[in-house]
């Protein structure tokens, strides 16, 4: 039975997203173990990649699954405040309005530093509130997206230790390949050793070194450092790891329908021959994308039921001709397992041409998220 929702306090409709804390635990323990003696970033950003931030938060920091916790922006690190989290929080995001400095300062988050700017933004705010600052310095190595190159990197390093204001406590680097492409991991990797050697020669000492996602902190263990930040296999969708959500809801309509009848916008399923149709109450309004639209398969009666025409905005029709109890009330599975079957976010992010990452992450606000142990 459902222990907690996060949101919406009376649950009529039946789609929920279940997350599973005993799988997530579990995946945190192995990263922790994996990860060893280096320390444990749990990446909540994007509300845990749709699995709910703050829950998850509190499961890592009550059971010290993780040192901390990485989030994209300032409002996220204000929310897991807000929500009584003491654990050290990371915005790898790069802050802009310069504002932000003084709120991130203020709730005590650890703040990303890409740019001079940056740094001269962070020494005033922190000068302003009278209070010190912690900030990691983000180093660019091939990502291309934020990040101060190695001259930059150590001029950083120098005003911001200089200023008395500011207390540089890490470095780090994002990989961007390292999934698919160990040899320009490698180059990255090997940036990131230089210019810490060049902090080093500068007189930095006990910085927390960090450069590891999820792949990378499985599969080399060069990048694991002082620190890696995880992600994905957290939440299970990385080989090895067990699967935390599950996307479930019940059969609202069920009807018999003649050969040559056709279902959804723009007759876009005719039936071939005469078939039992069942409604359920999800769309792409609740995240499971349109590009399912005769694609995708619902788990109904243990059977595997291909979706039927274009997913609408609320509903999908589904093919139960083969399922013998298919009637309204049974639990229809979108993504997760019923019986032997099981629907992966893999096997609907091939279908849609994405990632796992995506599947879970654009599961909208209007799913309810049901924690489970
Ligand atoms: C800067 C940074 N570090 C770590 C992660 C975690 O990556 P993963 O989910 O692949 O473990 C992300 C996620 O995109 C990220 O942007």
């Amino acid at each position: 039975m459902p222990a907690d929702t996060e949101s919406a306090p009376r649950i009529l409709r039946p789609t929920r997203a279940e997350i599973r804390l005993s799988a997530v635990r579990e995946n945190l323990k192995k990263l922790g173990k994996a990860a060893a003696p280096a320390r444990l970033l749990f990446v909540v950003k994007a509300n845990a990649y749709g699995h709910g931030a703050t829950w998850l938060a509190r499961l890592a920091e009550r059971e010290k699954l993780a040192w901390g916790f990485g989030v994209s922006s300032v409002e996220e690190g204000l929310a897991l405040r807000a929500s009584g989290l003491k654990s050290p929080v990371l915005v790898l995001g790069s802050l802009y309005p310069f504002e932000s400095f003084v709120e991130a300062i203020n709730s005590d988050l650890i703040v990303t530093i890409a740019s001079l700017d940056a740094a001269g933004q962070v020494i005033e705010a922190a000068r302003k509130l009278g209070k010190q600052a912690v900030c990691h310095i983000k180093l660019e190595t091939g990502m291309g997206r934020i990040g101060a190159r190695k001259p930059a990197v150590l001029k950083i390093y120098d005003e911001l230790s200089a200023s008395g204001a500011v207390s540089v406590a890490g470095m780090y680097t994002h990989l961007s390949s390292a999934d698919t492409d160990a040899e320009y991991t490698a180059a990255q990797l090997s940036i990131f050793s230089e210019t810490a050697a060049g902090l080093e020669a500068r007189g930095a000492r006990g910085l927390i070194l960090h450069a590891a996602n999820s792949c990378a902190a499985v599969n080399f263990p060069d990048s694991r450092m002082g620190m890696v930040r995880c992600g994905i296999a957290a939440y299970g969708l990385a080989e090895g790891f067990e699967p935390a959500m599950s996307i479930k809801t019940s059969v609202v309509f069920v009807k018999n329908v003649r050969e040559g009848a056709y279902v959804s916008y723009n007759k876009s399923f005719r039936a071939g021959r005469p078939m039992k149709i069942a409604t359920i109450p999800a769309g792409y309004g609740d995240g499971y994308l349109r590009r399912f639209s005769n694609k995708a398969d619902v788990l109904i009666g243990g059977l595997r039921c291909r979706v039927l025409g274009n997913v609408t905005m609320d509903m999908t029709m589904v093919d139960v001709t083969a399922v013998k109890d298919a009637a309204v009330g049974a639990e229809a599975v979108l993504l997760g397992r019923q019986g032997s079957e099981e629907i992966t976010a893999g096997e609907l992010a091939d279908i849609a041409e994405t990632i796992n990452y995506e599947i879970v992450t654009l599961v909208s606000a209007r799913v309810p998220r049901v924690c489970i142990e």
